[in-house]
């Protein structure tokens, strides 16, 4: 109803309307009183001014603690010389679920970490309930962005019998008891006596699967939940997130480059348009740069340099990092970072990746040294996508599997789909978290999750 409120006004002005929700804050002097009220539908409150003379039970009401639900009945009036641009004159209040004093979200400021402590409560505050309505939005553009070009979205498993990535971070997902483990001869654990009769665990990534469905209907994309149990403590890292993968046939790495930048800027726009209010806050009160950051982003190209190049760059300036910069290594965050906000100052493809440190899918260069990846780096998040054109030739790679010492047994369909008629083909995958961080500001990616799971944290 406020949503509606704020947008179509006329239509309710002067005309007696009911509001439920409720109690973000209460005022009130001997004869009359202020309740700011949310009803849920809407990231901006209703003020409610009631008065002793016109509801029966003002001293009820004017005892209600913080966090009451409430359904009020009343005359909707314009109020131009206000800071609302109008209120509700209430005519009845009617207390649905009395709140407590003990109520934790009073009206000041609670850190971010305290808030963590009760995630149950969390979303009731202005930052998470704009959060979480633009992680809900973002989530919608996605959706539009691919159903508009004709992708398919397919649902990968959650439960798998194959690693993705080829990292091993990975949850097993067992039905054996823990505390008697069953063993073969050998010593070794016996999943045949396991639900599924063999090693399962929770994806890391929808890819393998999704480039199956690739394979049959061009275009496809999969969003769904991944996990991982990287034991990494850090803001960017969390053990069960989302991401969005989209799959192209006939595709190389530029095609997939080109597929990101559009998404990512669709996304953007979509936010910036459909949540005004939600954003104008972020940028108010999470971090002030982010309107000039996201409108710089929308309105130029992304840029693009191979890793080599990069290494090269980041070479130049190497007593600025703790780790070393050489070529062979990962780029830690901090040169991801450095590349992105001080060297190229917007979003950076890094491509061109050695071998070694990427997965066995990636197609092979033409150097045999590197492989056609892509990771796309912004500011303030660093990594936000990962993503590459994929091996389509069966001995290349077979080669790389054996290289890395893969059970290719596990991964017999997905040499399949090279045998049968395979394709140049490419795909990525965007953080979901991430880039709703990206988006809103906000530095945690505990902060973007309604219930994080981290190291050492699953409550609720
Ligand atoms: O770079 P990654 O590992 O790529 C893949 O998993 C590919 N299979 C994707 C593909 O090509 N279809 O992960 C992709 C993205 C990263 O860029 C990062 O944004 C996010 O997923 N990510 C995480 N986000 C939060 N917590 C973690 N632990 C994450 N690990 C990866
Ligand atoms: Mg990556």
């Amino acid at each position: 109803m406020i949503k509606s409120l704020y947008r179509q006004a006329q239509d309710y002005v002067n005309k007696d309307i009911t509001i439920s929700g409720w109690v973000k804050t209460l005022r009130d002097s001997k004869t009359f009183g202020f309740i700011e009220v949310n009803d849920g539908s809407f990231f901006k409150n209703l003020q409610i001014v009631f008065e002793e003379g016109n509801i029966p039970n003002f001293k009820e009401v004017t005892k209600m603690p913080v966090g009451s639900s409430i359904i009020v009945c009343g005359k909707l009036v314009e109020t131009p010389n206000a800071k609302q641009p109008f209120e509700l004159k209430a005519s009845s209040i009617q207390i649905e679920g009395l709140s407590t004093p003990d109520y934790p979200l009073q009206k000041k400021r609670h850190t971010f970490e305290y808030l963590r402590t009760i995630a149950h409560l969390r979303p009731r505050t202005n930052t998470f309930s704009a959060v979480f309505r633009i992680r809900s939005l973002a989530a919608y553009a996605i959706h539009k962005f691919f159903q508009e070009r004709g992708f398919v979205y397919v649902h990968t498993p959650i439960i798998t019998g194959s690693d993705a990535e080829g990292a091993g971070q990975m949850f097993r997902v067992s039905t054996l008891d823990l505390n008697n483990l069953p063993r073969t001869e050998e010593g070794a654990v016996d999943f045949s006596q396991d639900f599924f009769g063999k090693e399962t665990n929770l994806t890391v990534s929808g890819q393998l699967e999704g480039e199956t469905y690739c394979m049959a209907f061009r275009n496809v994309y999969t969003f769904g939940p991944t996990f991982r149990a990287e034991n990494s403590n850090t803001a960017r890292h969390a053990a069960e997130f989302w991401m969005v993968e989209p799959e192209i046939a006939f595709s190389d790495l530029q095609d997939d480059m080109e597929l990101a930048e559009d998404m990512l800027k669709f996304i953007i726009n979509y936010c910036m348009e459909n949540a005004p209010e939600e954003m104008a806050f972020f940028n108010s009160f999470v971090d002030n740069t982010l309107f000039e950051r996201l409108n710089n982003i929308v309105n130029s190209k992304f840029a693009h340099v191979t890793y080599t190049e990069a290494v090269e760059l980041l070479k130049k300036d190497k007593d600025k990092f703790e780790y070393p910069v050489e070529w062979g290594a990962d780029l830690q965050t901090e040169h991801e970072r450095y590349l992105t906000e001080q060297i190229f100052k917007k979003p950076v493809f890094v491509t061109d990746y050695p071998k070694d440190i990427k997965a066995f899918y990636m197609r092979m260069n033409d150097d045999n040294k590197t492989v056609a990846a892509m990771d796309l780096l912004v500011p303030g998040v660093g990594e936000i996508i990962g993503g590459s054109q994929r091996e389509e030739r069966l001995d290349y790679l077979e080669k790389r599997m054996d290289e890395m010492g893969l059970h290719k047994d596990d991964y017999w369909w997905y040499m399949d789909l090279r045998k049968y008629g395979g394709t140049k083909h490419a795909g990525f995958g965007l953080g979901f978290e991430r880039a709703i961080m990206y988006i809103t500001g906000m530095s945690n990616i505990r902060d973007v999750v309604s219930f994080p799971r981290t190291v050492n944290t699953a409550e609720f």
